[in-house]
């Protein structure tokens, strides 16, 4: 009896690491992703010395240390304190080529990065200078089997009038760069509701850009349903406390409104005590349209590879189940109808799946 438990216990892990190694190399999408949150502690130590600013911590190892978040504000104080060696479009065009290095190795073969112009404008960097280092490198990684598109961020925790001052800022941005092709809202959720940008959101809307915002991450599920119903959102970033309404889960799975859900990340940030108990199979299971992505990868312990890793082996997915996230990030990707089919049929000729 003992002896078939341990054979059992064996198989399964042997399954699991055949389907995490599957999961690895099969062509993928990232779509939630702050390029500000993949600058490794070796690079913000670079660039503070090629830029001459100060850090609050005396070594690498000592940032490291600190990042031991307990919940979002905890991360977003030394994520904005990391962020402030950024200064010029060669350190953009860095930070970049460092993160599409990364996703290359994690057979990522399309990326839809957030960046943040507020953190930087704010320093007196011009948005411009920001942009154009980060789509240069975009550009240089396309080259190498990288597709890409842009979404800028308006931070939640300032007002609406510096988030509307920020999208007038930018317009000329949107005609300059075909990248970028979207906004977003993200940063301190709580006391943030989605309705404080209705009106910001609504002129994206006018411009024909995409919609994505955070919320129900730390957030109720009632900024999801102000995200969907009055910023209008094509998808919804995190999105994983709508488990806790059945009617919303439903909605989700219904309009197949994709979630952006970054594992890693949550429990990071004790949004789940562990990876076990992760609601993202419980939301699949329901039927909604769930991706896996890294969110802050050089703070969270991973890229996406990494994510795909944790849910494996935490929540037991199958084949099906992770074809079906690999899938879905294709799906809910900002691609065109042609572009996304041969996504697909790259994902399926991997997975030895004939494209349906
Ligand atoms: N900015 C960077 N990472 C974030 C997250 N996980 N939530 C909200 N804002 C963020
Ligand atoms: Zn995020």
């Amino acid at each position: 009896m003992t002896i078939t438990t341990t054979a059992n216990t064996d198989n399964a892990a042997a399954n699991a690491s055949a389907l995490v190694e599957k999961a690895a190399n099969a062509p993928k999408a990232e779509l939630h992703i702050h390029i500000e949150g993949s600058l490794e502690p070796e690079l913000i130590f670079a660039l503070a010395q090629r830029n001459n600013v100060t850090l609050a911590y005396d070594s690498i190892e000592a940032l490291r240390a600190a990042y031991a978040f307990t919940d979002l504000q905890s991360f977003l104080d030394i994520y904005y304190a990391g962020a402030s060696v950024l200064l010029t479009e060669q350190d953009f065009y860095d930070m970049t080529m460092a993160y599409c290095e990364r996703a290359l190795a994690d057979n990522v073969v399309h990326t839809e990065i957030f960046f943040d112009p507020q953190t930087h404008t704010e320093r007196g960097v011009a948005i411009e200078t920001v942009v154009a280092g980060i789509d240069r490198a975009l550009a240089d990684a396309e080259k190498r089997g990288l597709t890409s598109k842009l979404i800028l961020c308006f931070l939640r925790h300032l007002s609406e009038a510096d988030a509307l001052a920020t999208f007038e800022a930018a317009r000329p941005l949107f005609a300059r760069y075909a990248r970028l092709i979207g906004v977003g809202l993200d940063s301190s959720e709580r006391g943030h509701p989605p309705s404080k940008f209705e009106r910001v959101f609504e002129q994206a809307r006018a411009m024909g850009l995409k919609l994505v915002a955070h919320a129900g991450e730390e957030g109720p599920p009632s900024y999801i349903y102000e995200a969907l119903d009055l910023l209008k959102v094509d998808r919804v970033d995190h999105g994983v406390r709508s488990i806790e309404d059945a009617a919303l889960v439903t909605r989700l799975a219904d309009t197949r409104v994709a979630l952006t859900v970054c594992p890693l990340s949550n429990t990071k940030l004790c949004v789940f005590d562990d990876m076990t108990q992760h609601t993202l199979k419980a939301l699949l299971d329901k039927g909604v349209a769930v991706t896996v992505n890294s969110d802050d990868p050089a703070y969270f312990g991973g890229y996406v590879n990494e994510n795909y890793r944790a849910i494996i082996e935490a929540l037991k997915l199958d084949s099906d189940e992770v074809y079906t996230i690999l899938r879905n990030g294709f799906e809910a990707s900002f691609v065109t109808p042609e572009e996304r089919a041969a996504l697909i049929a790259k994902l399926d000729a991997n997975w030895n799946r004939a494209t349906a």
